[in-house]
Formats: C-alpha cells, sequence, structure tokens
C-alpha cells in the first residue's frame, strides 16, 4: 500500500490542475472506466452498485454493521436535502452550525422543506464550539437534531466535529454531518462521533467524477425515516428499499459515474484508503501553505484549524493585485484556482484534493511567484483589514 506519488500523471490532453474542491482533477484510468455503457436493470450494473455500498461502508471501521449506504443521483446538495427531508421529522428542529456558505445552504433548505431549525450563524469561519451548543439545546428543548458541517469548504476550516457531536450527545439530541468534502480523507470516526446521518459525494475526496452523492445512516433511523420524505426523487428510505429488494436505483442512475467510482475506490484503497488519502492531502496542504507563506502570502486561519481539503489566502495589499489577472496567468500556467468567499476581505482559495501531489503544490507556487511579478506586485502581504479579522480567530 502507499503511493509512490513522484510517479503520479499530470492531467492529459494539456488540461489544467483542478486546485477546486469538486470537481477536481481525477485520474486518466477514472475516466476510462466510463468508456462503455451498461444496463441499469441488468446484473452487472446492480452488482456494482452493490459492490460500491459496501466499499465506502468498509471506510466506517469496526460501526459498519450499524449503518448503510444510500447513493442518491445528483450533486451534493441533493444528497443533504435528502438528509435533512428524510431523519428531521416533520415536526422536528434542526440547530444549524453554519460558519460559510455551506451551513447558510442548509438552512436555506430548512426553509424550503419548511420544518423547524435554528440557525448559528457564526460568519465566514469562525467555529461553533461544544460549549455554546450546549447552552443552546439547554434552551431549546425542541430541537431534536444538530447539524455539523465537517469541513467547512468555504474557508477550508475543519470544524471540530468531535467536540461538537459529544454537546449534541450529551444533551439527547441527534447529529447530522455534511462531510462533504472530507470523507473519505478525514477521519470521521462513527464510534466517536454517533452520527444518524452524514452525507458525501463521488467528486471529493475519493476522486471520482461528479453525477451522484451518498447517505451513510444508521440502519435503524432509515427504517424509521418511511414516510418522512418531503420529495419523492430524495426519499432516503424509498431509495434504500428499492436497493434492498431490487438491487436498482428507483430512476435512472449515473452508470457511468458508477464506474468511474468504483475505480476511484480502488486507487484509494491502494493509496491506504482513509489515512492514506489524508496524508497525501496533509502534504499537498503543508507544502503549498509553506511555500505560499514563503513568497508572502498569509492564510485565513491559523494552522490548528486548516484542513487538508482547501486554503483560503487573503489578497495582497498592493493595488498592482488583481485577481482577475491573477485567475488568467494561473490558468495559462496549467492551475485553475478559486475566488473566495470571505464577506470581509478579498480573498481566494487553493483546493488540496484530486489527483495531484506535493511536486504539483511546488509548481503552483511558483506559478504565483511568477505571475506576482508579471503583475508587478512587489508583496503579497494582505491589507491591515485582513490582519484584524484574522485576530478574531485568535481571540
Ligand atoms: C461542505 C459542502 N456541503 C455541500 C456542498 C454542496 O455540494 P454541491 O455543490 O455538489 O451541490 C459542498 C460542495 O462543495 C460542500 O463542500
Amino acid at each position: 500500500m502507499g503511493t509512490d506519488t513522484a510517479k503520479m500523471n499530470s492531467p492529459k490532453f494539456g488540461a489544467p490542475y483542478l486546485l477546486t474542491p469538486g470537481p477536481l482533477t481525477t485520474s486518466y484510468e477514472v475516466k476510462e472506466a466510463m468508456l462503455r455503457d451498461w444496463g441499469s436493470w441488468d446484473d452487472d450494473f446492480r452488482a456494482m452498485t452493490r459492490k460500491m455500498r459496501t466499499r465506502l461502508l468498509a471506510l466506517l471501521g469496526a460501526e459498519r454493521a450499524e449503518y448503510d449506504c444510500v447513493p442518491i443521483q445528483g450533486s451534493g446538495s441533493y444528497c443533504v436535502e435528502a438528509m435533512l427531508g428524510s431523519f428531521v421529522p416533520k415536526d422536528g428542529k434542526v440547530l444549524v452550525l453554519a460558519n460559510g456558505a455551506y451551513g447558510l445552504r442548509a438552512a436555506r433548505t430548512m426553509e424550503y422543506l419548511g420544518r423547524g431549525f435554528l440557525l448559528i450563524d457564526k460568519g465566514d469561519y469562525l467555529p461553533p464550539r461544544g460549549d455554546e451548543v450546549t447552552a443552546i439545546l439547554e434552551q431549546d428543548q425542541d430541537i431534536t437534531h444538530v447539524l455539523i458541517i465537517h469541513c467547512e469548504t468555504s474557508s477550508g476550516i475543519l470544524n471540530p466535529v468531535e467536540e461538537l457531536a459529544e454537546a449534541a450527545h450529551a444533551a439527547g439530541r441527534k447529529v447530522l454531518v455534511d462531510s462533504m468534502s472530507a470523507f473519505g480523507a478525514v477521519p470521521l470516526d462513527a464510534s466517536r462521533v454517533k452520527y444518524t446521518a452524514m452525507v458525501s459525494s463521488a467528486n471529493k475526496c475519493i476522486e471520482g467524477v461528479p453525477g451522484f452523492g451518498f447517505v451513510i445512516a444508521r440502519k435503524d433511523e432509515i427504517e424509521a425515516a418511511k414516510g418522512n420524505s418531503h420529495s419523492l426523487s430524495l426519499d432516503v428510505h424509498a431509495q434504500w428499499a428499492t436497493m434492498e429488494k431490487t438491487g436498482q436505483w428507483r430512476f435512472t442512475p449515473p452508470t457511468h459515474v458508477v464506474a468511474a467510482f468504483l475505480k476511484a475506490l480502488d486507487a484509494h484503497h491502494e493509496e491506504g484508503g482513509v489515512a492514506g488519502r489524508g496524508a497525501r492531502y496533509t502534504r499537498n496542504r503543508d507544502v503549498l501553505v509553506e511555500g505560499m507563506r514563503g513568497i508572502g502570502f498569509e492564510t485565513l486561519l491559523a494552522d490548528r484549524w486548516l484542513s487538508p481539503v482547501i486554503v483560503t489566502f487573503f489578497c495582497p495589499a498592493d493595488p498592482k493585485f488583481e485577481f482577475s489577472r491573477f485567475y488568467e496567468s494561473m490558468k495559462d500556467k496549467g492551475f485553475i484556482i478559486y475566488p473566495g468567499k470571505l464577506t470581509v476581505v478579498d480573498s481566494f482559495r487553493v483546493g488540496c484534493i484530486g489527483q495531484m501531489d506535493e511536486d504539483v503544490m511546488r509548481q503552483v507556487v511558483t506559478a504565483a511567484n511568477q505571475t506576482l511579478d508579471e503583475m508587478g506586485v512587489a508583496t503579497a502581504a494582505p491589507p491591515q483589514a485582513a490582519l484584524d479579522e484574522r485576530k478574531k480567530l485568535a481571540a
């Protein structure tokens, strides 16, 4: 096990690296696995679906017997909505812990569902903490579930999921986890975070192509979710019941995406599973952060909050820095980066996940340095407002 990362191939056909946390850069073998057609009713495809569900559950470790895996067509948000609509009772209430766009989207989803929720909005990146969850749950006895965003991909913060889940469990509430961008590379230990359900998607840390996501939920909770969903197509119980009975997806499955995903799961296993994948991404992040700091950039987050998924950097204060030019020049050099999502100061983000290794991250830093030179930016130091903003995290 363990991958010789030096042998990792660069994208074919001159495609740039996607330094974006999904869709991300996938291997040629993963894309190649899509070069044939499968009948959705056929035994071959049913076997592929069964294998995929079993292999995803195998990533959970010892607790896997209590859980089942239900794939859902669509992007990650479809799975979040399926999870909320299926596991939160119609008279339930969710404490949504938000510190970025995906927490806010979950709250919006609750609005659409017309079910009760309380939104704790910590702003762009401040982490929700266990003691505040304890205090809220003590005050609001109507809350039945707590929704935790594992890695809030909009800033890249790795939220303290175990601390938050512990506070929820201690107060007798159920835990739902959006582990979209973390599952497969950051451990989510079901013996410590006894979640009711969690979601992730094909085109994140397992390195498949986009097209479906999956809900991993306790079997007893799936059975109890019968008739609870607001939606025909996003009903986790109905999808599960059909898969259990017939081996089929209820509606047209993304056959090619499943084939690619199985290939991606093989590579994940060969790399050493969650630990191996997490180690490569962590190294990617460390090399990126060290290199970017070395040329004067500053990260939004202090080291303890940095995920191995995506890193937010402040834009330089130098008036010659223009993000659109920086973006285009990085793209010309073979790297697609991501605009930032902070509301207070300008930023950009660089993903660490996908088919790339530390050599690629060194090339990213070199490309960023060259681009600064081309733009005539003397220093990458951020404005004082950005540093002031960052102090809030330390406070
Ligand atoms: C934490 C998190 N939740 C939800 C989503 C939504 O997924 P999608 O954009 O695939 O609908 C994402 C997407 O990156 C995410 O990172």
